[in-house]
């Protein structure tokens, strides 16, 4: 067994208000994903708990963090310590809770996506972004994609994610445009044509 209730718990209790109530949203959307696509629920259930665990953390907080578990943040990450969550939250994931590296490899690339991703990071990303307290324009379509083609519905999400961050303004992770043009070179397109 990957966590068991205590762990649960303990995982539980670090979470704090909304991201309390997503993770557990996140959870129950990767399990149901899982099942749907022939994913592991169990690995699927506990990436999601465990996928924002260090969110709250400080920017300073994040960088220490790099540096404790040897994680070199890129120019952007520097920038944008936030973006490293995932990473730390994977650190935290295979050094405190000793989760095997495809878990740890799935909350590691949720908030950018990346080349190659799994099922296991495809249902955590997904999740992430579909979970039922969600409540942004597009998730509709997104919640819509994800029940019958979760490749199109991930590049639904990314080009989601893309667009808002250009009209924000907002820097872009190399891992997100890697993400993104490997489902385009894959043939996956989320417009119905
Ligand atoms: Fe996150
Ligand atoms: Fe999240």
């Amino acid at each position: 067994m990957l966590c068991n209730e205590e762990m649960r718990k303990g995982i539980l209790s670090r979470l704090k208000g909304y991201r309390y109530q997503h993770s557990l949203g996140v959870e129950r959307a990767a399990v149901w994903l899982a099942g749907k696509y022939g994913g592991d629920p169990e690995k699927a259930a506990v990436a999601g708990i465990l996928h924002d665990i260090t969110k709250h953390l400080s920017p300073q907080e994040q960088l220490n963090l790099c540096e404790k578990y040897g994680i070199i943040p890129c120019t952007v990450e520097k920038s944008e310590p936030k973006m490293l969550h995932g990473k730390t939250a994977a650190a935290i994931a295979r050094e405190e809770y000793g989760m095997p590296e495809d878990v740890c490899t799935a909350i590691a690339c949720h908030t950018t996506g990346r080349h190659g991703m799994t099922l296991l990071d495809k249902i955590l990303y997904l999740a992430d972004y579909i979970e039922e307290t969600r409540d942004f324009p597009g998730v509709e379509k997104a919640r819509e994609l994800a029940k019958v083609d979760i490749d199109r519905a991930l590049l639904y999400c990314y080009d989601q994610t893309l667009t808002e961050l250009v009209a924000r303004g907002k820097l872009i992770h190399s891992d997100t445009i890697a993400a993104y043009n490997d489902m385009i070179r894959q043939g996956v397109r989320w417009r119905d044509e």
